[in-house]
């Protein structure tokens, strides 16, 4: 009997039909993303797949719907209760204080990338076992924090040629301005709890922020007149917030400040984001992220500021895949050896990777067969061009270089730099 993948979990794959789930273009997203993080001084981490339960329960609240419904949780043989991550912040916060990084250098700016897993009911954009590319900053309290991420993060979707993200902002405020608001929200909505739906009914008295993002049309007709955060954030709440879309206004990001705007997460307080398409449908997050300032401290670190993102790297590749270009990431060279030029083959195609001067993308044809499918193959990689090896070539010391978009032939000299010159020529 055939064992099929897990329902809602993928396989990332070079040429995958689906041209979202293709290798090439997970690279040139983890490339691209990594590239921006770097330069914004982020450090990469690699950190466990597999947490205590209570983290989650704890991080990122019982009462949201990730840990109340969508966590992948079993006992392990030594009877711990552990579960797949449903997301990256929690692990960050736990090594951040495991490490007692508060108390040596509290100012660090972490990213990872790597599988998360929700058991949701998967669709287009929402899958079960899903990858993320995230970053945390903790640390600084002040709006620059905040303000530079969101610059990264437009930076980040321009660089991947996403120029129609939509910025959404909110602020959460401080404890007491969201506790303000809950009751403001809470007396607003027992007013008209007839026409809301079940589960809102039970939000409202759990968590009623989120019956403000509920997608259901009778819910949202409600939400519409409901009293906003900002006219109950304290001063200092609101100072920052201000500084916020000030500065992000200034660095020229268009954004709308969303006051319906909530996460699915508790940890939040003040600056919240999320970065949307239309493109993507109805799961239209690419990222989000904000502040959660109080997170270190009560999963027992010392009081520590930090703000944070995710975004989704299947939406990411489902709006650039379809772009030309993405999906080009074949060899730059690809060498065809004749029987007999395999060893020479092998060397001259290191020879050309070694330069110093650039990243060539060399492939020798190891799969033998007749010229025709050896061309084939080259021309099915995406390959740039095809240097074929034969006993001519081998007496001579000089061949000839296929361009395969042009057919031209590029007469070289069997050298590993005369080769990279041809190769990094513009034609
Ligand atoms: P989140 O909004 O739950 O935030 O997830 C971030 C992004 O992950 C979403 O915008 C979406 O692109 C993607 N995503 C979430 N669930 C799925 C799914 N089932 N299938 C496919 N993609 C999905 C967080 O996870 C926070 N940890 C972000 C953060 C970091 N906040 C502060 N620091």
């Amino acid at each position: 009997m055939l064992v099929h993948a897990v329902k809602g979990m993928n396989d990332v794959r070079p040429q995958a039909a689906d041209a979202f789930l293709d290798t090439r273009v997970w690279e040139y997203v983890h490339t691209v993303a990594a590239e921006v993080l770097h330069s914004f001084g982020y450090h990469h981490t690699w950190l466990p797949i597999v947490e205590e339960t209570a983290l989650f329960a704890r991080g990122i609240g019982e009462e949201t719907d990730i840990v109340s419904k969508e966590m992948y949780s079993f006992t392990d043989r030594g009877g711990r209760m552990l579960t797949l991550r449903p997301e990256g912040t929690a692990g960050a916060v736990r090594a951040y204080i495991e490490h007692n990084l508060g108390r040596t250098d509290p100012v660090q700016r972490w990213w990872y990338a790597g599988p998360m897993f929700r058991a949701e009911r998967p669709q287009k954009g929402r899958y079960r076992q899903f990858y993320q590319i995230g970053a945390e900053l903790f640390g600084v309290a002040g709006p620059q924090a905040d303000a530079e991420m969101l610059m990264m993060l437009y930076r980040l979707c321009q660089r991947l040629g996403i120029v129609d993200a939509h910025v959404r902002l909110n602020s959460l405020g401080d404890d007491a301005s969201r506790q303000r608001y809950r009751d403001a929200l809470r007396s607003y909505l027992s007013t008209r709890r007839d026409a809301l739906c079940e589960s809102c009914q039970h939000r409202m008295d759990h968590n009623p922020l989120r019956v403000l993002d509920c997608k259901r049309e009778g819910c949202r007709a409600v939400v519409q007149d409901a009293p906003d955060i900002i006219d109950v954030l304290s001063d200092d709440a609101r100072v920052h917030f201000d500084c916020v879309q000030q500065w992000i206004g200034d660095a020229g990001i268009g954004f709308t400040r969303d006051k319906h705007l909530v996460r699915g997460l508790d940890y939040y307080t003040g600056t919240i984001f999320e970065f949307t398409s239309g493109a993507l449908g109805s799961q239209d997050a690419i990222l989000g992220g904000g502040r959660y300032d109080r997170l270190v401290q009560e999963l027992g670190g010392p009081a520590t500021p930090a703000v944070g993102f995710a975004a989704g790297v299947e939406r990411l590749a489902l709006l650039i895949s379809q772009r030309e270009g993405v999906l080009k990431g074949g060899p730059h060279l690809y060498v065809v050896p004749m029987a007999g030029a395999e060893s020479a083959a092998f060397r001259l195609a290191d020879g050309v990777r070694a330069n110093n001067a650039a990243v060539w993308r060399v492939e020798v044809d190891v799969s033998g067969g007749k010229l025709k499918q050896q061309m084939r193959r080259a021309d099915k990689l995406g390959s740039h061009a095809v240097l074929v090896l034969g006993e001519d070539e081998l007496n001579t010391g000089h061949g000839r270089i296929k361009i395969l978009r042009t057919g031209a032939e590029v007469p070289v000299a069997l050298d590993a730099a005369a080769i990279a010159a041809v190769l990094g020529r513009a034609d």
